[in-house]
């Protein structure tokens, strides 16, 4: 598995550890009064950059988007909650995870809402691929987590080299069909 640049001096988890906080007004719902899924997918994008941003200090644009989880519904008037989290480090690609919860408003209490996974690409300002600083787990939780991204990247790249290979058999296939 390819690693990041080792010149780079490591980061841990807690150095890009972002969050962000959304009251859920009426113009973010739809017609039942519940957070468009859209909207919803918008912000885990924006929390989950952030933390890419900080920690290859570079710009990143979003690669994919590779999971997301909508458990409850959000209502008009929740207090939305992103908390997002570096992952795993690789060459110039990041796995970024988020959970999202609920705060109620008077009582106070959490409930998870969503979760997502994401994988963003350090660029420069030409758009050119530049190495990210390693990522140095420390907790067990940082560890989980970065083994696991390892092999969600594993399946990610067979997945993406399996369509590949259909695109290009489907292609040869048409070529044949109209060659006389
Ligand atoms: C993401 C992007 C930079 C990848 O560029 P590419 O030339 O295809 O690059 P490569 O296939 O050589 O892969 C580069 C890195 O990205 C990773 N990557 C590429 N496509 C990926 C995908 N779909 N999911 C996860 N990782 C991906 C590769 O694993 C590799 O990681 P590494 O350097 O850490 O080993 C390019 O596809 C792009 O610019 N996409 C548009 C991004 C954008 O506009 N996002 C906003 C969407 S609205």
């Amino acid at each position: 598995m390819e690693s990041s640049d080792p010149l780079l001096p490591p980061r841990t988890v807690a150095d890009s550890r972002s969050e962000m906080t959304e009251l859920i007004l009426p113009n973010d719902t739809n017609t039942l009064g519940n957070l468009l899924g859209g909207r919803l997918m918008h912000y885990i994008d924006l929390v989950a950059a952030m933390a890419a941003y900080r920690h290859a200090r570079a710009y990143v644009v979003t690669a994919s988007m590779d999971h997301i989880d909508f458990i409850a519904p959000v209502h008009v008037g929740d207090l939305l909650i992103l908390k997002s989290t570096l992952n795993r480090a690789f060459r110039t690609s990041m796995e970024v995870g988020v959970k999202v919860w609920v705060e109620h408003t008077v009582s106070g209490t959490l409930r998870h809402v969503a979760s997502a996974y994401l994988t963003f690409v350090a660029i420069d300002s030409q758009g050119h691929r530049v190495p990210v600083p390693p990522l140095e787990p420390v907790t067990e939780d940082d560890k989980r987590r970065y083994h696991d991204a390892g092999r969600r990247r594993e399946q990610g790249q067979l997945e993406r080299e399996r369509k590949r290979s259909a695109r290009s058999g489907a292609a040869a296939g048409r070529e044949s069909a109209t060659s006389v």
